[in-house]
């Protein structure tokens, strides 16, 4: 059976406006998908994550503590999307990547949120898609792909088909992390092991469930980014 680490961002699956039919078709394809497939979700943290962010920063909280917080939020929003699916980890979200991994001897989809402080949920899609000897990793985020820019805020921000890991190191500004609530395209100790383990990575809207059906089933990239190693 073939294993897919899914990075699914935050803002896809709990924006301010949850969408009740978004997510139906999200669990449904899911659920498919594990009938063939070992599927592991990584979820970030989205607004409740980025609100609680900013106002410690304002209080003056230090960085790590804002991370630590970081973390609480996606491990809510994982928690919430195991209510959503059959056979997942409801009872125990894993707060390690090895402790992951172990959970997938029981349940065909394993749901998990942050570890430590110091990256984003995108690193640790990453690292369990290299323990895990993943075969698929997909970055499913609120924007259609990786662009030159930054495409919420420049029009003339143009969309790369694929990209090299090298550029896109470059287009992020390196491998370290910057700080709590970054929102680059995919963190830069993420793209550290997607470079080292070779890992087969796609960045595309995970609000397009078509997208990420025809990705999984059919390995056919319609829309988004393939990263080159
Ligand atoms: P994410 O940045 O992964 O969530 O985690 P997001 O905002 O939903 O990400 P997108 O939408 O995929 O870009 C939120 C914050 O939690 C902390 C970081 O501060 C991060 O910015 N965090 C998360 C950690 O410190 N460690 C983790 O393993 C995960």
């Amino acid at each position: 059976m073939k294993t897919v680490v899914i990075s699914i961002g935050g803002s896809v699956i709990a924006s301010k406006d949850i969408d009740v039919t978004f997510l139906k078709k999200l669990s449904t394809l899911l659920e498919e998908l594990s009938k063939e497939f070992k599927i592991f979700l990584v979820v970030g943290g989205g607004d409740i994550a980025r609100k609680y962010i900013d106002i410690g920063r304002k209080l003056g909280l230090d960085e790590k503590s804002l991370d630590v917080i970081g973390i609480a939020s996606t491990r809510v929003n994982a928690q919430f999307l195991t209510m959503l699916l059959e056979n997942s980890n409801k009872d125990h979200i894993p707060e390690s990547t090895e402790d992951a991994i172990k959970l997938s001897k029981k349940y065909s989809i394993i749901v998990m949120g942050g570890t430590t402080p110091g990256h984003s949920t995108d690193m640790v899609g990453a690292e369990l898609a290299e323990k895990a000897k993943a075969d698929l990793f997909i970055i499913a985020t609120n924007v259609d792909g990786i662009y030159s820019k930054d495409p919420m805020l420049h029009k003339d921000a143009k969309r790369f088909r694929e990209i090299k890991i090298d550029d896109l190191i470059k287009i992020v500004g390196g491998i370290d992390w910057k700080k709590a609530g970054s929102n680059v395209i995919v963190d830069g100790p993420a793209c550290e092991i997607i470079k080292r383990s070779r890992i087969k990575t796609y960045v595309i809207n995970g609000k397009n469930i078509n997208a990420l059906r025809d990705l999984i089933k059919n390995g056919r990239l319609v829309e988004g980014t393939e990263v080159k190693i």
